[in-house]
């Protein structure tokens, strides 16, 4: 079912020197920051040859990340994404073997553009799991 690894994402509480950190320390590809208030984000894109990790910060006051940061005051690895097919036939396969899918189990449009759906952690031991319509 799950194809490529689309990203990593990690949760920062300081956007300009996590971007700093991965350019200049570890040159690293990095994009420009780009605000998504619909997803409660400020996003860089680190553009690896096989993958992208990307940098969230929270946006607004309503902010998952914010609210993983007061959990995790370091940041850490807030999820990974995984490519599917089809989102549709991955959803009625994943609950058909009991997962949850998070929010109202409806595909969203995720913060690239394109659908995607949220996996329990519980389910995935303890990493929550995005997948994207590839
Ligand atoms: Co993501």
């Amino acid at each position: 079912m799950i194809g490529r690894l689309n990203h990593v994402a990690i949760a920062v509480r300081d956007l300009a020197a996590a971007s700093a950190l991965y350019r200049d320390t570890l040159g690293a590809d990095v994009s420009a920051p780009e605000p998504l208030p619909e997803h409660g984000v400020t996003v860089v894109f680190v553009n690896l040859p096989n993958t992208k990790i990307e940098l969230l910060e929270p946006l607004g006051t309503d902010s998952p990340i914010g609210r993983f940061l007061e959990r995790n005051p370091d940041g850490g690895i807030h999820h990974i994404c995984y490519e599917v097919p089809d989102l549709v036939t991955a959803r009625e396969s994943l609950v058909r073997d009991g997962a949850r899918v998070l929010g109202s189990g409806e595909a969203r449009i995720g913060a690239h553009g394109k659908p995607v759906l949220f996996l329990h952690p519980k389910d995935f031991n303890g990493t929550l799991v995005e997948l994207e319509q590839a």
